[in-house]
């Protein structure tokens, strides 16, 4: 093979070997890494809607309960970072008819998947925006930022979550849910709840409550320490 094929052969393979890694479906609901943030792909929309609005889910999720603890008011601005295919977004929106949700994500097609259920369910009071990973930059000022099983996909958290300090409102909340590391469900990969505390504190975060109720989830919420 001359060194022009042998070139080009090489150049194919490298695109072949590439294309199937990009391609090839996540077996589990997660892939980990090393560090304490998991990374991987969630761009197709459709099938992690099978798993993430699996009604199976609402036996342990409880998400009645949780929204019940947290809304307050019905018109609240909720914003849902790491929105996906929208099981928080849509119950919140039904919740909070004269406020506004915002779900943000950084996947473009959990974006779009989100927006189009709003519109199929006559949800005029919920958008799903584009996130950067590092800065939701938020449209409005949040009185609620919820996280589900999101908090320990994010990087550099102290940075992140002082930064999103600036857009919400003064006496504005952050409520973080995450898989126990005890729980058999979730990611093999799971933060304590006390990293969660630690982290957000040096964010300029002071804990508020700490709900027991859910069977495999801390549920923990947060405001801004200067109030
Ligand atoms: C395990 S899913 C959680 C889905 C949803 N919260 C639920 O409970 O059904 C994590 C989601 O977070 C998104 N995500 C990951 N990193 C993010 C970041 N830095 N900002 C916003 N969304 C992020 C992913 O694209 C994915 O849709």
């Amino acid at each position: 093979m001359s060194s022009q094929y042998l070139s080009k052969f090489v150049f194919l393979a490298v695109l072949v070997v590439s294309a199937s890694a990009a391609a090839a479906p996540q077996d589990s609901l997660h892939h980990h890494d090393d560090d304490a943030t998991a990374h991987h792909s969630f761009t197709d929309a459709q099938k992690w809607a099978d798993h993430f609005e699996d009604p199976a889910r609402d036996s342990w999720q409880l998400p009645d309960s949780v929204i019940a603890t947290l809304v307050d008011r019905d018109d609240l601005v909720i914003v849902d970072i790491g929105s996906a295919t929208g099981y928080f977004p849509v119950r919140f929106a039904r919740a909070c008819p004269r406020g506004r949700v915002i779900g943000a994500d950084i996947e473009a097609e959990m974006v779009w998947h989100l927006n189009e259920r709003a519109r199929r369910e006559e949800l005029p009071n919920l958008v799903s925006i584009l996130a950067a990973p590092d800065d939701p930059h938020l449209p409005v000022r949040a009185d609620l930022v919820f996280l589900c099983n999101t908090y320990h996909h994010i990087n550099d958290r102290v940075d992140y979550f002082s930064r999103l300090r600036q857009q919400m409102n003064p006496d504005g909340r952050v409520a973080v849910v995450d898989f126990r590391p005890s729980s058999p469900r979730g990611p093999r990969h799971k933060l304590e709840s006390g990293e969660v505390e630690a982290e957000l504190s040096a964010a300029g975060y002071k804990l508020v409550a700490s709900h027991q109720f859910l069977p495999d989830q801390y549920f923990l919420v947060f405001e801004d320490r200067q109030q």
